[in-house]
C-alpha cells in the first residue's frame, strides 16, 4: 500500500481511558530491553535483538490509544507510533545483519524515550 508507517488514527477516533497499571507494566518491561538489545547487538545476536525490539513494540502498541495524564492524546499516539516504527526499522536492520542500522534504531528509541517522558510523564 506504499505506507511505511503504522496507520495514523483519524480525528474521529476515540481514545481509550488511561490504564496506569498497564502503562507502568509496559514501561518496566521497556526498561529491561535496551540493555538486552545492546548486548545482543554487541554479540551479533540478531535474533535476540529483533525479539527484544518486537517485545517493546508489542507493549507500546497496547497503550498507544490511551489518553495520557499529561499532554495531548493525538500526540501520545503519534509518539508511540514513531516508537513502534523505529523498533520495526531496528528489526529490519537485524534481518540485514546491519549493526549500524541497528545501533541507529537503538539511538532513536532512546531519544523517543526522553521525548516521551518530557512530554507525557
Ligand atoms: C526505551 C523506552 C522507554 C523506557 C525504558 C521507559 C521507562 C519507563 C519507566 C522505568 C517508567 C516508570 C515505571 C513505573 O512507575 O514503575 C516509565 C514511566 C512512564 N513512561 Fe516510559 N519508557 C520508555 C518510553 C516511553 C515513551 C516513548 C513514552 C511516551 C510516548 C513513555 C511514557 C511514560 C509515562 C507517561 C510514564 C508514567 C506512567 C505513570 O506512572 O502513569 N515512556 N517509563
Amino acid at each position: 500500500m506504499g505506507c511505511n508507517r503504522v496507520q495514523a488514527k483519524d480525528s474521529a477516533s476515540v481514545f481509550a481511558e488511561y490504564n496506569r497499571d498497564l502503562v507502568r507494566q509496559v514501561m518496566r518491561n521497556n526498561a529491561m530491553l535496551p540493555g538486552k538489545i545492546k548486548t545482543a547487538a554487541k554479540n551479533k545476536d540478531f535474533y535476540g535483538a529483533a525479539f527484544a525490539l518486537i517485545d517493546m513494540a508489542h507493549g507500546m502498541y497496547k497503550i498507544k490509544d490511551f489518553t495520557p495524564r499529561k499532554g495531548y492524546p493525538s500526540r501520545w499516539t503519534d509518539a508511540i507510533e514513531r516508537f513502534i516504527d523505529t523498533a520495526l526499522m531496528g528489526i529490519g536492520a537485524c534481518g540485514e545483519k546491519d549493526i549500524d542500522g541497528l545501533n541507529k534504531a537503538i539511538a532513536g528509541l532512546v531519544a523517543l524515550n526522553r521525548e516521551g517522558h518530557r512530554t507525557f510523564r
